[in-house]
Parts: structure tokens; sequence; C-alpha cells
């Protein structure tokens, strides 16, 4: 399984150095890829744990004031990045076309972007989840070649789900699943949006999750051995 933590925007520096040497403690035979805030990036040091970032620029490299390029997340050893996270589609403002470059230039520079997808609850409620997460997959990965699109995670958030206790019921995970492999049945699918200790039982019923993405667990480190136990 993958198990990618998304810290967001927390952890100081002197915190995060503390959360590392928590982190490198973790006994697991998953996968295990943290995506710190960029400035703790170069903090990061471990043998077992892997490194991502949580975004990228949308541009090669120029005069973009406060982006950061892939070929700078590669120089600092960075191997996945999240794309497209609905966090940033909404504040940001990102498009579907931006994260088409994203994912064009962490592909040049061998980074295995993890594409976020996910429909908010109006889109849920009038029954078009379906089409909504197809679209930004379609416009994300249509133009890729087969070697390049198997280098590709896709993550699967629902927008409601994201930090608010609530998650999909399996009945409903299990049909965006399947909506999402077959189209990609070469690519991983993880779940993402609120995961925690009291509903990974239920989770871990899904046969078809190849792993989770977790945002606030992430950040509860006396947690989360008990959780990677669980899995
Ligand atoms: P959450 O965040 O686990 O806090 O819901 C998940 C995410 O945003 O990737």
């Amino acid at each position: 399984m993958i198990i990618a933590l998304n810290n967001k925007c927390n952890l100081t520096k002197e915190e995060f150095l503390t959360y590392m040497t928590k982190l490198n403690e973790i006994q697991s035979k998953h996968t295990i890829i943290l995506c710190p805030s960029f400035t703790n990036i170069n903090l990061y040091s471990s043998n077992s744990i892997h490194l991502g970032a949580q975004n990228v620029s949308s541009y090669e490299e120029g005069a973009y004031t406060g982006e950061i390029s892939a070929k700078q997340l590669k120089k600092l050893g960075v191997e996945y990045c999240i794309v497209g996270h609905s966090e940033r589609r909404i504040y940001q403002k990102e498009t579907n076309t931006d994260i088409k470059y994203k994912i064009t230039h962490l592909l040049q520079e061998n980074i295995r972007p993890i594409l976020c997808i996910g429909e908010s609850k109006e889109e849920r409620e009038s029954k078009m989840a379906d089409k909504v997460i197809l679209q930004e997959l379609e416009s994300a990965l249509s133009d890729l070649k087969k070697e390049d699109l198997n280098k590709i995670i896709i993550a699967y958030e629902p927008i409601w789900a994201i930090g608010t206790g609530f998650i999909p019921n399996n009945d409903e995970i299990e049909e965006m699943f399947s909506i999402i492999k077959q189209k990609y049945p070469d690519n991983p699918v993880l779940y993402g949006g609120s995961v925690n200790q009291n509903n990974i039982e239920e989770l871990k019923k899904i046969s078809s999750i190849d792993g989770y993405l977790l945002g606030g667990l992430s950040l509860k480190i006396n947690e989360l051995q008990t959780f990677v136990n669980r899995l």
C-alpha cells in the first residue's frame, strides 16, 4: 500500500525536526511518502520514508515569483508530488490546464505525480460526481504516453470529505474506484478525506483501495504507527 502524508501548511522548522525523528521510528512494510511544506523539504532525512512535495509550478522555470519548479524539487531529492489538490483548485484557482502543465514538468524530471480528483457536495447531490472526476482525469492525463501514464498515482478525495470527519460509505467509494479503474486499470488509486483510526477498519473492506492520502492524521505522529499496523 501507499501511504502519502500531506502536512499541508503546518510544522515550523523545529516542529518538523522533532516530527521527522519520530516518523523515522515507524516500522512499516508499506510505501510511506512524506509531503512536507516547501520550507521543510531540505530538513527531510530518512532511509525508509520517501520524499514528496505538495505542489509544483506550472511553469518550467524563469520569472515567476514565489514559484518552485520541478527541476528544483528534483535536485532536493523529491520523488513524488501532489498536484490538483482541491485546496489549490479552490483557494489558488488552479485549473485543469495548470494541472496538466504541472504533470508534464514533473514527468520531465521523473517525479511521480499524485493527481488529486474529487467532487464537491453539490456535484455529488446532483449526481455529477462521476462526470467531474472523469473530466479531471481526462484533461490531466489524456495526452500522456503509456509509459508516463503508468507513473501517475491517482488520489480520489471527495472535497466534502476533506478535513470534515465525513466520508462516503463503502458502496459510494467502491463505485468511484470502479469508474476510475475501468479507465486507468494500471494506476494505483488512493483514497483521501478524513481517514482516521475510527474509519480505517471499514475502509479496509474495500479491496480496490491501493493506499491512503492522509492530511490531519499525518500530523498526529503518535497515532501513525498504530494506524499503519492496522493496514
Ligand atoms: P484530511 O485531508 O485527511 O485532513 O481530510 C486529506 C487531504 O486533504 O489530502
